[in-house]
Order: structure tokens, then sequence, then C-alpha cells
């Protein structure tokens, strides 16, 4: 069976594609949801996308996700800054997480330079609009052991 990794959405990126595009771009959380399913996919992957503006339905889909995912890939949004008990539902589930960012968080306003949750993910992925998700699965796969090497 092939691997199946989640990709984690959280609060108001379901407004991509008219949220700010100066900052994050005019692509749809539809389309990178797709382009993301097609990249995993040819890497061998199985993705499956879900977006929340709950902090507790987030938790909740993480629990969830130590019972069937590899790892995860994940734009916590606003609570990448202030939200201490994601942080501990990643440490809980023991699941390789891979923070994803469209923005560079680390030349915005001085709050978003601080992420609550980094500490806890393999690493941070920040600054590349929608590609970031596509550096984010290889990032995963790579520490997963299932990047091929160059040929
Ligand atoms: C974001 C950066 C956060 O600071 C912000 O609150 C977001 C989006 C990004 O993808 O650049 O909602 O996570």
């Amino acid at each position: 069976m092939a691997k199946e990794i989640l990709l984690l959405h959280g609060p108001n990126l379901n407004l991509l594609g008219t949220r700010e595009p100066e900052v994050y771009g005019r692509v749809t959380l539809e389309q990178i949801n797709q382009w993301a399913g097609i990249h995993a996919r040819r890497r061998g992957v199985e993705l499956r996308a879900e977006q929340s503006n709950y902090e507790g339905l987030l938790i909740d889909i993480l629990q969830t996700a130590a019972t069937w995912a590899s790892g995860v890939v994940f734009n916590p949004g606003a609570y990448t800054h202030t939200s201490i008990a994601l942080r501990d539902t990643i440490s809980a589930i023991g699941l390789p997480v891979v923070e994803i960012h469209l923005s560079n968080i680390h030349a915005r306003e001085s709050f978003r330079h601080v992420s609550m949750i980094a500490p806890v993910c393999i690493g941070q992925i920040s600054g590349f609009g929608w590609q970031s998700y596509l550096l984010g699965i290889d990032a995963l796969l790579a520490h997963l052991g299932l990047l091929p090497a160059p040929e």
C-alpha cells in the first residue's frame, strides 16, 4: 500500500486566492491541494488535504493522523505564533511534521518571527508562496527516506 501523508491548513487559508494576494499570491487552496496531490503521487505517495479555522479541530485531525499518516505538511496560519496546544499535539503524536508558510514570516511583523511549533517540527519552509508546499512534501519524504537520490 502506498504511503499516505497529511497536508493540513489552518485558519484563513481557505481564503487563499483573494486574501491579501500581494502577500499570499493568487493561487487558491483548491489549486494548492490539487498540485500538492499530483506532486506527492509522482513520488509514489498519497496525500490527504484538510483545512480548518478551528484550533480544536486541527488538534483532532492531527491526533487521528497518527493512526494512518506517515507524516504531516502543516501550515498552521496564525496559530503558528500562539498555539502551545498545537505544539503539544505535534509532540504527542510523534509524527514528523514540516512547518509551512507561504510568506517569509521572518521578514514580516515581529510577532510573526516566533513559531510555537517550530521546535517540535523536523523543519520549516517559509517564503516560497504556493511552492512552499511542494518543497515541504519533498522535505518530509527526504526525512522518511522516500526521496530518490539524484541519478
Ligand atoms: C502564514 C503566515 C502567518 O503569519 C499568517 O498568520 C498566516 C499565513 C503563511 O503561510 O505565510 O495565516 O502561515
